[in-house]
């Protein structure tokens, strides 16, 4: 196991009712709030009635930035450090899923850099400091509810770019299953399939003596074996979405990739469909995820994948190491059929005259992950794969 540094500092208060805290952590922080959100869905649900009812009943004087977009764009976080600036905001709250989370989380680091807050994001400028940022989460996905990531899309430029910084990790954020009832099927398979990529991302790693992050992965993933069916089939299984909320939490908050080298590759991939195409990240995560496995499968790597195989998937550990992590992949693919994932890039209306320029964009930094280091060539032939 390499050494590493625990810091996991957002409070979570978790399960129904738990909205109430809300007034109280707030006053914690700041006095003058941002309410961030995205297209209406939490007002269909009736939450932003409650949000509001309590800011007011708590005395909090607030401004509201809506609209957020699903890969949520640079322009709606000028808008919201516009507002802060504006109006002496002192404290963001972001309610809805990742977009929402992380659009508020540039608004809360831009806020304090005087040019353009894309700037940030391509490391023209670093981000010093934040303003403090609670959560309110209602979709479980991305984990930004308790990581200190952010990812923002500026379509001029067709670029999707993450960044990570302290000063992002909410200071708290109320998971409150309930909210969760009302995500519709395509967005609870997607969000399943996000969750799994992220514990994918670290247990697929070099370093095999980390022995507990690879069990506790393997819990999560089993997690969202059973519980991502479950919330599909009835939306307001109460268990199913309490577990997949967690799941989505720990997932990527850094419990599972501590010890282990840290360096990504299906997202970097997919960040570009997502820029070049608009696309939802978990479904082209879905996509991706079974052709990097299978890119990727090599005496190297064989017997991580038969671990994957017989501890996730049940597979028999005496099978022989390269049928039975074949047979791990193709459960894999299975699974997010299951769920009505797609597996190639025609059925989600990506054609292959971009996928040279995207394998290049995604590697220009260097080659992606250390489980097997892929360049752009092989990214390209991940993409061709995907087809
Ligand atoms: O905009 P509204 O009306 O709220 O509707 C949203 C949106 O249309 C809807 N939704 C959310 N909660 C709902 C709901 N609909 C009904 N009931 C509810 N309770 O779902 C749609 C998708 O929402 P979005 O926030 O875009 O989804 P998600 O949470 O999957 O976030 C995706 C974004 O996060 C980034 C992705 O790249 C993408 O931009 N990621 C962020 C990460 C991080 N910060 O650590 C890591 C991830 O790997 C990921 O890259
Ligand atoms: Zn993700």
């Amino acid at each position: 196991m390499l050494n590493f540094n625990y810091r996991i500092p957002t409070e979570v208060f978790f399960g129904e009712g738990q909205l109430k805290v809300l007034g109280n952590q707030i006053r914690r922080y700041g006095s003058k709030l941002l309410l961030v959100y995205g297209g209406g869905s939490i007002k269909k649900m009736g939450l932003y009635a409650n949000v509001i009812e309590l800011l007011q009943s708590a005395d909090i004087p607030f401004w509201e930035l809506s609209g957020v977009e699903p890969n949520p764009r640079v322009t709606s976080v000028r808008k919201g450090i516009d507002l802060c600036r504006k109006n002496e905001i002192d404290f963001i709250l972001a309610v809805g899923g990742g977009s929402t989370i992380d659009c508020a989380k540039i608004i809360a680091a831009g806020f304090y850099y005087s040019s353009d807050p894309w700037d940030l994001m391509i490391g023209k400028a670093k981000i010093e400091k934040a303003l403090p940022l609670g959560t309110i989460l209602t979709l479980a996905a991305t984990g930004s509810e308790m990581d200190p990531m952010a990812v923002i899309s500026n379509p001029e430029t067709h670029q999707k770019v993450g960044i990570g910084h302290p000063s992002l990790s909410p200071v708290f954020s109320i998971l409150d299953p309930t909210y969760t009832f009302s995500v519709p099927k395509n967005q609870t398979a997607a969000g399943t399939a996000d969750i799994m990529s992220h514990v994918f991302e670290s247990y697929f790693s070099k370093t095999r003596s980390a022995f507990l992050q690879s069990r506790l992965a393997e819990g999560i993933l089993k997690t969202c074996i059973r519980y991502g069916p479950q919330a599909m089939e009835n939306p307001e299984d109460y268990e199913a979405r309490a577990n997949l909320m967690w799941a989505s939490s720990l997932a990527i908050n850094g419990l599972l990739s501590y010890g282990k080298e840290r360096k990504w590759t299906v997202h970097p991939i997919e960040h570009e469909l997502s820029a070049y195409y608009d696309i939802t990240h978990g479904v082209g995560l879905a996509v991706l995820t079974p052709h990097w496995m299978e890119y990727v499968l090599s005496e190297q790597t064989v017997d991580t994948f038969k671990e994957y195989g017989v501890n996730v998937w049940g597979l028999n550990p005496q099978d022989n190491a390269f049928a039975a992590a074949r047979q791990a992949i193709a459960k894999t693919r299975e699974f997010f059929v299951s769920l009505g994932l797609p597996t190639s890039l025609h059925e989600i209306n990506i054609p292959e005259d971009k996928l040279e320029v995207m394998a290049r964009a995604a590697t220009k930094s260097g080659p992606l992950g250390e489980f097997r280091p892929v360049n752009a060539e092989d990214v390209l032939q991940i993409l061709r794969a995907a087809l």
